[in-house]
């Protein structure tokens, strides 16, 4: 199921670096539609010890047939899942985040992610939350919007656009926004002119930034004492808040609580690549609990 739906990035190299044993235990805070969470179960063979966070329901519905093993699956934000899984005193052998969007997400045109195909200015990975992209797109101020631009975007336009964005509302939809964007754009590109806004607007929706920030501390404590944390990120605004995270406790001292076991981020190779264009710019950084 999972492997036609969304191809799991780095797989190998994730096996590898968790190393998972007959009977660890593994939480998996973006578990997606559970191809890696799969590839692991494989090995552990102890469902009982799994536990699957997604904060999207449709990622959830994928998941029941885990559930249905005895594999606990919380739709939950993973800042809020770590918080109660902490203070219920759980730990765990290996924790995987596999961060950001799903391809279904962006397949899918209703979920307002994708500027190519027509759907509304939605965003949200979590169908519950309040913030969506129309209420950014259309109400914030200019200002607020360049900086959202510019932050999470790294756009170098961002004033052009968000000045653009403003004279043309009301926006309903992707393809809308994703015009007005690239009427202001330089022509020939390599790549799509909206890509970077849509990536900042996506950020923001979803507060992507800052829940990891606060969410990488919840992760180092959850690990038992020889267990591994692995995190893919795409971008680099994620990988530069996972690398400064894990710099800080497994930095190259006597008494580091926690030790890298990649020193430079693991890679897709080319044959992961031309399968699954999406692994493309994914990152793969893992430390372990001494
Ligand atoms: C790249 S996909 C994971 C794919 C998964 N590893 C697999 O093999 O199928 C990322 C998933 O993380 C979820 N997600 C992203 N940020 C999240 C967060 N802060 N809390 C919980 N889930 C999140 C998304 O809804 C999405 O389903």
């Amino acid at each position: 199921m999972s492997q036609t739906i969304h191809k799991p990035v780095l797989l190998g190299a994730v096996l590898t670096c968790l190393a998972p044993a007959k009977g660890n235990s593994y939480l998996d805070l973006t578990a997606g539609y559970g191809g890696h969470a799969q590839a692991v179960l494989d090995h552990t063979q102890a469902p009982s010890l799994m536990t699957l966070v997604d904060r999207d329901e449709t990622a959830i519905t994928a998941l029941k047939p885990f559930e249905s093993q005895g594999v606990t699956v919380l739709h939950a934000g993973f800042e809020e899942a770590s918080t109660t899984l902490l203070s219920g005193g759980e730990r765990f052998d290996m924790i995987l985040a596999d961060l950001g969007v799903s391809s279904l997400h962006l397949d899918t045109s209703s979920r307002g992610f994708a500027f190519r195909m027509t759907g509304p200015l939605d965003m949200r990975m979590d169908q519950r939350a309040e913030l969506d992209a129309a209420t950014i797109v259309n109400t914030y101020s200019q200002a607020e919007l360049e900086g959202i631009l510019h932050r999470y975007g790294e756009e170098p336009r961002a004033r052009t656009i968000a000045a653009a964005i403003v004279r043309s509302r009301p926006l309903t939809t992707t393809t809308e926004l994703a015009a007005v964007i690239a009427g202001v754009m330089p022509r020939g590109s390599k790549v799509h002119p909206a890509t970077r806004s849509f990536q900042a607007i996506r950020i923001a929706v979803n507060d992507e930034l800052g829940q990891l920030e606060r969410s990488l501390p919840l992760w180092f404590q959850l690990l038992q004492p020889g267990g591994r944390l692995a995190v893919i990120s795409f971008h680099s605004l994620e990988d530069r808040i996972v690398k400064r995270a894990f710099a800080d406790v497994a930095g190259d001292r006597y008494d580091a609580d926690y030790q890298l076991i990649t020193k430079r981020p693991v890679v897709a190779d080319d044959t992961e690549t031309v399968f699954n264009p999406r692994a493309r710019s994914a990152k793969l950084r893992v430390l372990q609990r001494k």
